[in-house]
């Protein structure tokens, strides 16, 4: 029976490798083709920036507000990538002298990543260069690296496996359906994607594995190590939503009434920790994986901890 799961596990692993050779791209080649952004369009849906819910700005304003929101959104791909990277590559280790195919498959993962990385590089300079002066990007990936690499392989496969989830399920529900958007900005989702879709299932797969080797008290360590990361995730939340409600004042042309600020920088946190935590979460595929290893304790203990970010 083992022998048989490990067999099914061992093709899925295959057909990633298959699937990322079929779709693999170039960022100049592919995606950019030598455009820039058209600063006349959003980047962002309404869906995913919640925009339209900031009933006091106008037109222009949700525009410029999607766009701000559309860099962060690259930016933070950027730095979630990096410690994604490092984690498939220590992963990567444990198949060296082993299965020569998982190997494969999780150096194509690091490897895509990697390329990644790049792409949100260039996707920043090109809207820093049609974008007023005065944005700032906070985190840091390699700090935030070390704090998510600290815990345990479980917690942090978990919060990979969410966010690239939640990566799908941004651009099939949303990008993919607004014909309003920049077609640069909606294309590198597009490409993003599909490369997401496998990793996607290895997260999947990794987690599973780690899971198995887990015993019941070393599982329970893990899951607060994850209500942890839900923490460390929303504070740098925070942050950039702090950041960029002041850039948004700064060069929106206009002063917005003091409770006009407020309610900028309550709906800029509410849209973030949707789009970084909640939407992932409540993924469907995400709960089923989940809710396989939890018990019902550790489950309302999570849920506990992402009601404190749902207000
Ligand atoms: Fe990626
Ligand atoms: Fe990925």
């Amino acid at each position: 029976m083992q022998a048989m799961q490990q067999q099914v596990g061992a093709g899925r692993y295959a057909k990633c490798i298959e699937i990322s050779k079929r779709v693999r791209w170039e960022i100049d080649r592919d995606v950019i083709r030598g455009r820039r952004f058209d600063f006349s369009r959003k980047f962002l849906p309404d869906g995913i920036s919640k925009v339209h819910e900031l009933a006091f700005l106008d037109d222009a304003e949700r525009r410029l507000l999607s766009q701000i929101q559309g860099r962060t959104y690259a930016n933070m791909f950027g730095l979630v990538e990096r410690f994604i990277s490092a984690k498939m590559l220590d992963i990567s280790r444990d198949y060296a002298l082993g299965d020569q195919v998982k190997l494969e498959a999780m150096l194509r993962f690091t490897d895509e990543e990697l390329k990644h990385q790049e792409l949100f590089r260039r996707i920043e300079r090109l809207a820093a260069a049609g974008m007023p002066a005065g944005y700032r990007f906070l985190p840091q990936p390699n700090d935030v690296a070390s704090v998510v690499l600290g815990k345990s392989a479980w917690a942090v496969l978990a919060l990979v496996c969410h966010i690239e989830l939640f990566v799908l399920a941004h651009y099939h529900a949303s990008i993919d359906r607004d014909p309003e958007l920049s077609e640069l900005y909606k294309d590198v989702f597009l490409f993003h994607a599909r490369e997401e879709s496998q990793h996607a299932i290895l997260d999947e797969l990794e987690w599973r594995r780690e899971n198995a080797n887990l015993s019941g008290a070393e599982r329970d360590r893990a899951v607060e190590d994850l209500i942890e990361l839900v923490g460390a995730v929303d504070g740098l939340l925070r942050l950039q939503a702090g950041a960029d409600a002041q850039y948004f004042l700064a060069t929106c042309g206009r002063s917005l009434a003091g409770s006009e600020t407020e309610r900028l920088h309550a709906g800029l946190l509410k849209a973030y920790r949707w789009q970084y935590i909640l939407s992932g979460t409540e993924d469907p595929r995400f709960q089923a994986i989940l809710g396989d290893m939890i018990t019902p304790a550790q489950s309302a203990r999570i849920g506990a901890a992402l009601e404190m970010v749902r207000h």
